[in-house]
């Protein structure tokens, strides 16, 4: 197929051009194409994106015995519904090898409808699974996420922490770090349960910003001493950009990613009847720490914006119609009586490109090469797949979207492809949205018609990580 007179958008520049598809890679960009036998979209008016990539999202991800309710199908249709045609999904470390888990894992993933990778979630340390460490890369995963919260269930020790840097360092992986102080969070939850408190906000009190503050220069102080790079996921606190900002000017090669959750939600969320809807881990805050980490974005202290995808049904007791049939999973009324049984996540997948487009470009804090940037280019560089994803480039797959910056939608959970009973962005105003989306040369999404398919998606293996930017 052959795009005639669109605006590419990519991270450096905006510049009108023709673009050739052939089979599923971009073939040629220029003026004025002639490519007989092709059949012709002409895309006047219309901005031609390089596919969202999402570097942090949980399918199918058990938690408080219940299971975000997005599986690798649907979490990745919505996630095309809304411009992202690449995702970093986790993997749980719930067998005895890692081998093992990321063999349950490729079989739970093998129904997306984009393209997938992966992050190994290494939630226990020891000899036997140091040695299997380098030989993630033979499975084609790069990254591992390490936790200094959540105490005797996925928290590793500073040292063993260090340790796991220099490793990944010589296997050219790239550590993911969730920054939080788990003792003080054990202390302040157990305290807060002894006095009765059963509501949301306490999910927030007891998970103080200097703990997520702290976390993050001790991460970036590890790697400094390991000699490593580090991204430090979902930043949330203002303090947390001061200190990747300290650490990059001293040359440690230190990296950051926030979610939308964290640039327009605080704690006041919380309170609300309905606060349950944003809990999620490390939790929202206040607005100065939103206006910190946009200017953070804007600055280049934080490099990328994923969503932390993990949607759980607001109440999973009423079953809502996904795709015409009636489904309930139990969801976030599991910790009515109990702010700590609320399961943590968010949906967001779909959310973020026309999210980010209203409220980053809209405001006029970015321009739409930051947009792509942060959004696509980005996360493919820092994750090695660039450029096969994250670039409108001859030779790099043909995952693009049709953008039309001037139009307007009323969004929420009707229009939403997530498998949930409710929307963060319920009622907003947005303007700009994908219109049409392709996947390696295909089109998935026709507006508001799915293309699709179950499985169409492809693992993409990453031997090495990517860049430090
Ligand atoms: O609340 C969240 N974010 N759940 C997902 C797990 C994580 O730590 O990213
Ligand atoms: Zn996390
Ligand atoms: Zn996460």
């Amino acid at each position: 197929m052959l795009l005639k007179n669109g605006t590419l958008v990519t991270s450096d520049k905006t510049f009108l051009a023709d673009l050739l598809m052939v089979g599923e890679k971009i073939a040629q960009i220029g003026e004025k194409i002639d490519a007989p036998g092709h059949e012709i979209l002409d895309v006047s008016g219309k901005l031609i994106l390089p596919g969202g990539v999402d570097p942090h999202v949980h399918f199918d991800l058990p938690m408080f015995g219940t299971v975000s309710s997005d599986d690798h199908y649907t979490g990745t249709k919505a996630a095309a519904f809304g411009g992202t045609t690449t995702v970093i999904d986790f993997v749980s470390f719930d067998f005895p090898t890692l081998r093992q888990s990321v063999e349950v894992w490729r079989e739970k993933a093998a129904k997306a409808a984009v393209d997938y990778a992966a992050h190994m979630n290494l939630t226990r340390f020891d000899a036997q699974i140091a040695a299997e460490i380098p030989r993630l890369t033979d499975l084609g995963i790069s990254s591992l996420k390490v936790f200094t919260a959540y105490n005797n269930r996925l928290r590793l020790a500073d040292g063993d922490i260090f340790r796991v840097l220099r490793m990944a360092k010589e296997a050219g992986m790239l550590v993911l770090l969730h920054a939080e102080n788990g003792d003080v969070i054990e202390a302040l939850t157990a305290e807060a349960l002894a006095a009765g408190h059963t509501e949301p906000v306490w999910h927030a009190r007891t998970r103080p910003a200097w703990g997520a503050v702290e976390a993050t220069l001790r991460a970036c102080s590890l790697a400094a001493q390991a000699d490593a790079p580090i991204y430090i996921v979902h930043m949330n606190a203002a303090g947390e950009v001061d200190m990747l900002r300290y650490a990059r000017e001293r040359g440690v090669r230190a990296m950051g990613e926030t979610c939308p959750q964290y640039l327009l939600f605080t704690e006041d969320d919380l309170r609300r009847p309905d606060g349950a809807k944003w809990i999620c881990s490390p939790p929202v805050r206040t607005a100065a720490d939103n206006a910190r980490l946009w200017q953070g974005l804007s600055d280049g202290t934080i490099q990328t914006v994923g969503t932390d995808h993990c949607p759980f049904f607001f109440d999973g007791t009423k079953p809502i119609l996904y795709d015409g049939e009636p489904v309930a999973i139990p969801g976030k009324e599991l910790g009515r009586d109990d702010f700590t049984k609320i399961p943590n996540g968010l949906p967001g997948v779909q959310d973020r490109l026309p999210v980010l487009w209203t409220t980053g470009i809209g405001s006029g804090k970015w321009t739409p090469q930051q947009f792509v940037a942060l959004t696509s280019t980005n996360p493919a560089r820092i994750f090695g797949l660039y450029p096969r994803k994250g670039a409108l480039l001859p030779g790099s797959d043909a995952d693009l979207v049709i953008w039309d910056p001037n139009r307007k939608v009323n969004y929420g959970v009707a229009r939403s492809h997530q498998r949930t009973d409710y929307n963060l962005y319920e009622g907003w105003e947005l303007t700009g949205y994908p219109e049409k989306v392709f996947l390696r040369g295909r089109l998935i999404v026709d507006g508001e018609r799915w293309l699709g398919e179950v499985g169409r998606g492809q693992f993409l293996t990453r031997q090495t990580s990517g860049e430090f930017l």
